[in-house]
């Protein structure tokens, strides 16, 4: 059936009244990846903390658990929060998949068409793409173990998971396509939006410092986990708890076993 016919027939030639959906669509997909692109400044810094040392770690991961509001750990308070950074991040990659190209005629004409003019922005934009859709597959993998299994964050379990589950692979390859999906993505916005309202070539430039400046900090974040992961291989799946903590007997998630009671005469024979 010829194009014109389908039109006629669906009765789009008749529309007058303009389409908002496109704009509005476009709004919720700035909007979902503002929220992401800020929830992963404040998770890379959270997740960092291992830099600080492994106790600093272990007290955030324990503010996130409301140890020191209700007395004790609530993972499910983790998942929650999991739980609607997945929401945002599935609606993010929906919303982006109208613009992805949809065969491999497409994919060859933009490839085609970005070299061909040598446009710095068509290019980061097709970066975007790249990355964005090995976002769809780490970025879901990682949520759902994050969603899961949240008592296994801390400075034992992460390190455990990098190195003994012999994650530090799929981190780093994360690492990098979300600094540069998120870097790439925030500069976009700013064009977009018109805020902040400075030269492309200044936005550029603070768009490569905040992804060299996290892509840097998550190298040595990986690094401190993996090191932790190496040297506690030996006691994979034993918990970290502080000295202090460690030392109260009624402390459920103490890593240190108790030293064994002195065995009352005559009961081992
Ligand atoms: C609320 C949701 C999330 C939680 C609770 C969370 C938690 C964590 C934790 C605890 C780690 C340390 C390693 C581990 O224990 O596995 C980590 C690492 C990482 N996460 Fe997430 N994450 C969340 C969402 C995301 C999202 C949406 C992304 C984006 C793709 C992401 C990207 C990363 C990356 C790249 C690393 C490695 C960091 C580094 O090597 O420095 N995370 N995350």
């Amino acid at each position: 059936m010829p194009y014109e016919t389908i039109i006629v027939q669906t009765g789009l030639a008749e529309r007058v009244a303009k389409n908002r959906w496109p704009a509005r669509l476009d709004v919720l997909q700035s909007g979902t990846g503002l929220f992401l692109a800020l929830f992963m400044w404040g998770h890379m810094f959270f997740v960092a903390s291992i830099l600080l040392g492994e106790t600093p770690m272990w007290v955030i991961t324990k503010f996130f658990e409301g140890h020191f509001i209700f007395g004790s750990s609530h993972y499910w308070l983790v998942s929650c929060v999991v739980a609607l950074v997945a929401v945002v991040f599935v609606a993010h990659a929906g919303l982006a998949v109208r613009k992805f190209p949809i065969n491999y005629r497409q994919l060859r004409a933009i490839r085609a068409h970005s070299r061909a003019m040598r446009h710095e922005d068509t290019t980061l934009w097709v970066w975007q793409v790249y990355t964005g859709f090995l976002l769809f597959f780490f970025a879901s993998a990682h949520l759902y173990q994050m969603l899961v299994w949240p008592e296994k964050i801390g400075p034992y379990g992460s390190g455990d998971r990098m190195w003994s589950d012999g994650l530090w692979p799929f981190y780093l390859t994360m690492l990098l396509a979300v600094e540069l999906h998120g870097g790439i993505g925030l500069y976009r916005l700013a064009v977009k939006w018109g805020w902040p309202d400075a030269p492309r070539a200044t936005l550029k430039k603070l768009k490569w410092a905040l992804t060299a400046f996290f892509f840097v900090l998550g190298l040595a974040t990986l690094g401190a986990y993996m090191k932790i992961g190496f040297e506690h291989r030996a006691h994979y799946g034993e918990r970290y708890t502080p000295a202090w903590i460690a030392a109260e007997p009624q402390n459920e998630n103490r890593a240190v076993a108790p030293a064994p009671q002195a065995a009352p005469s005559g009961e081992n024979e």
